[in-house]
C-alpha cells in the first residue's frame, strides 16, 4: 500500500492556504487528499480558514467570529501570498463540498478549529453539511479538541474521526477509541517506528502532519507510513514514486 499524500491546507506551499486555488492544485498534481481548517462565522456559517483572526491571510482585521460569511467573502485571501491570487476568497465548507462531489477520488480531512464555549452547534452544522452533500465516504474529521470528535461521533458514528495530537501518547489507539476516533493524526515530532507498528496492529491508519522536509518524507515512506500531510504534495508524490514506485 502506497503512502497517501494529503495537501496541508491544499497545496499551500505553492498556492495561498485554504483557498479553492490551493485545493484544485493539490488535486491536479495527483494528491490523494486535502486537509483544511474550519472556523465559525458571526452568523454561524462554516468558513475555511486556519487562524481565528483574518489578519495574517486577508486584507481585513479582527476575529473570524466577528465577521459574517458574506463579510469574510469580501476579503482578499490570496494577495498576501502573491498578487496573482488576488481573486481568491474565503471558501465556505459547502463550496468545498460542491467541488468535492466532482472529485470522488479525493479524501477531505476537515480539521475543526475551536474556540471554547463560543462555537455552539458547530459539530451539528458540520455533520448536517456532510450528510446534505453526501460526502461522508470522502471525509475525515480531525481536531485537537477531542470533545468535538466525541460529539461528531455521537451525531453520526459513520463519519471517520481522527485524534490530532502532539504528545508522546502511550498506545494512542486505545485512547482514541474512547472518543470514537478510528485513526491517528500525530505531529511528525512524536511519530516513531513503534507508533507506526502498534497502530498497524491495532488497525488504526496514521496520517502524520506536517512534513515538508525531503529526508523526513523519505524516512516515513520507507517505513510505509499510511499517509502524510504536506504543504508540497507535488514534491511528496515525486519522492513517493522514487521510493514506492
Ligand atoms: O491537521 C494537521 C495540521 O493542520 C494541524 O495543525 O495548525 O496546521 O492546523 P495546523
Ligand atoms: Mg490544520
Amino acid at each position: 500500500m502506497k503512502t497517501k499524500i494529503f495537501g496541508h491546507r491544499g497545496s499551500s506551499g505553492t498556492h495561498p492556504e485554504n483557498t479553492m486555488a490551493a485545493f484544485i492544485e493539490a488535486e491536479k498534481v495527483g494528491a490523494d487528499g486535502i486537509e483544511l481548517d474550519v472556523h465559525y462565522t458571526k452568523d454561524n456559517q462554516l468558513a475555511v480558514i486556519h487562524d481565528d483572526t483574518v489578519d495574517r491571510t486577508t486584507n481585513g482585521i479582527g476575529l473570524v467570529r466577528n465577521h459574517t460569511l458574506r463579510e469574510l467573502q469580501q476579503l482578499d485571501v490570496g494577495s498576501w501570498f502573491s498578487g496573482e491570487f488576488s481573486n481568491e476568497r474565503v471558501p465556505s465548507l459547502q463550496e468545498v463540498f460542491s467541488w468535492l462531489q466532482d472529485v470522488p477520488h479525493i479524501q477531505l480531512n476537515i480539521e475543526l478549529k475551536y474556540v471554547a464555549l463560543d462555537y455552539v452547534q458547530f459539530e451539528e452544522q458540520i455533520v448536517q453539511a456532510i450528510e446534505k452533500y453526501n460526502v461522508m465516504e470522502q471525509v475525515i474529521i480531525s481536531s485537537f479538541n477531542h470533545y468535538a470528535l466525541k460529539k461528531v461521533n455521537e451525531l453520526n458514528p459513520n463519519i471517520e474521526c481522527a485524534i490530532l495530537y502532539m504528545e508522546r501518547l502511550y498506545e494512542p489507539w486505545d485512547y482514541a477509541k474512547t472518543v470514537g476516533a478510528t485513526s491517528l493524526h500525530p505531529n511528525v515530532l512524536v511519530t516513531e517506528p513503534t507508533l507506526l507498528i502498534g497502530a498497524k496492529e491495532a488497525g488504526f491508519p496514521v496520517r502524520v502532519y506536517t512534513i515538508n522536509d525531503e529526508d523526513k518524507l523519505k524516512k516515513l515512506m520507507s517505513a510505509h507510513c499510511p499517509a502524510i500531510i504536506t504543504d508540497y504534495p507535488e514534491k511528496a508524490l515525486r519522492i513517493r514514486k522514487e521510493i514506492q514506485g
